[in-house]
């Protein structure tokens, strides 16, 4: 089986711990595990004595449970955990997706859903954001992309890259454009619980029955390194998407289920959420302030949540190009709106250190200053294009065994 590099984790993955100033990132800054346990009602024995064996390979009850929590009548039956966001992803787009069917795709967007269905030979449609909408989509579009074929619609909701939140309108005519066409959707909510304003993103969950909502303590709890995902599913399709899982990592590790259950805690949850929400509307300044400067380079719309901000030149420009250079020259990393399926655009993340955060952008005007005075030289431009290729190279990936 072929399967396109998906170029955003690559570019990442190789350079994010090479950079001195990594901006790339979309989370908040990680928190250690002693913080978490920190306040908690747990006691450390519990993680330090826990045997080191497989837990319940579904996620435990207790854990099962407290994610359940997050959904309206949702009970610990209908949740599948799983090895991060990523992993949740992928299971629920492996278990769908047959040769020759269709997946609309708002885009842009984190890559994965559309390189995995593509990869099981789906047809992927995109369903543009608008900008000139404030980053929301248009619902009239997507009755027409919609047709007998389209076996998903996948959205991502708080939306990476703009964080950009949908209406409950928008919901709403996404569940009838799929109950229309008896097709599924996959609603990647990671960033829910991210929000500026403290109010929690509306879940699909509940709206239609087909539906499967992927999360994780990646994004809005600051926990990537936990590696803690989960799908909800209608209980017996949660069932179903275990069987895959037996396929994928088996189980959660021991300390990602009861680390990942200390997190979830309510008193917990509460205090994380409201963490990240502080460091968001602490460090979203530093991003708008500078942008502020450059009001006749970059068009930009607040993100409404999520620790990124989606910028845009005015004028049409190789983003890629662009990054590749910040990256090459300044130091500086952060993601091309190429990886997101929207050239002409650049994510910042600015979740982590504010400091780190300024000096980053201060590289950027350094950059925009020598720019058309600095040129590339032959040997740099040979550089980038072996180091584009080999992002862009197609990875071939051999099948599990499984006949699909
Ligand atoms: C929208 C989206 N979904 C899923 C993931 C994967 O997250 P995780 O670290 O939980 O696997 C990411 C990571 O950036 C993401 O942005």
């Amino acid at each position: 089986m072929k399967i396109e590099a998906f170029e955003l984790e690559r570019w990442q993955s190789i350079w994010e711990n090479q950079v001195e100033l990594n901006i790339a990132e979309s989370g908040v800054e990680p928190l250690t595990l002693r913080e978490l346990l920190a306040d908690s009602n747990t006691d450390p024995a519990r993680i330090l004595d826990a045997r080191l064996g497989y837990p319940q390979t579904n996620g435990s009850q207790e854990l099962r449970a407290r994610i359940a929590a997050l959904y309206d009548g949702a009970k610990a039956e209908n949740i599948l955990v799983t090895c991060g966001g990523a992993e949740a992803n992928y299971v629920a787009t492996w278990s769908l997706i047959e040769r020759g069917d269709e997946v609309v795709f708002m885009q842009p967007n984190y890559m994965q859903v559309a390189g995995v269905a593509e990869a099981f030979g789906a047809k992927i449609k995109p369903w543009r954001l608008r900008e000139k909408l404030n980053w929301a989509p248009d619902a009239d579009e997507l009755s027409k992309l919609v047709t007998k074929r389209t076996k998903m619609i996948a959205v991502c909701n708080p939306s990476n890259p703009t964080g950009a939140v949908l209406s409950e309108e928008v919901m709403d005519a996404i569940c009838k454009a799929a109950r229309k066409a008896g097709a599924w959707i996959l609603a990647d909510e990671v960033y829910r619980g991210a929000e500026f304003n403290g109010k929690t993103t509306p879940s699909f969950w509940g709206r239609y029955e087909r539906v499967l909502c992927t999360a994780g303590l990646s994004k809005a709890y600051g926990l990537p390194g936990l590696r803690a995902g989960w799908v909800v599913a209608p209980a017996k399709i949660a069932e179903k998407l275990w069987g895959y899982h037996d396929y994928t990592s088996i189980a959660p590790t021991m300390l990602t289920d009861r680390a990942a259950s200390v997190a979830l805690e309510p008193r917990q949850n509460a205090r994380l959420l409201e963490r990240t929400q502080r460091i968001l509307r602490e460090n979203y300044p530093v991003v708008r302030d500078w942008l502020a400067k450059h009001e006749e380079i970059f068009s930009h719309v607040a993100p409404r949540a999520g620790a990124i901000a989606w910028i845009g030149f005015r004028k049409k420009r190789d983003t890629a190009r662009v990054a590749e250079e910040l990256r090459e020259k300044k130091g500086v990393l952060l993601v091309p709106g190429e990886q997101f399926g929207m050239p002409g655009y650049l994510r910042i993340g600015f979740g982590e250190n504010a400091e780190k955060l300024r000096k980053a952008l201060a590289r950027f005007d350094e950059w925009l200053k020598d720019e058309g005075t600095c040129k590339f030289g032959a040997g740099s431009v040979r550089a980038f294009s072996a180091q584009r290729s080999a992002v862009r190279g197609r990875l071939t990936v051999r099948s599990a065994g499984r006949k699909r």
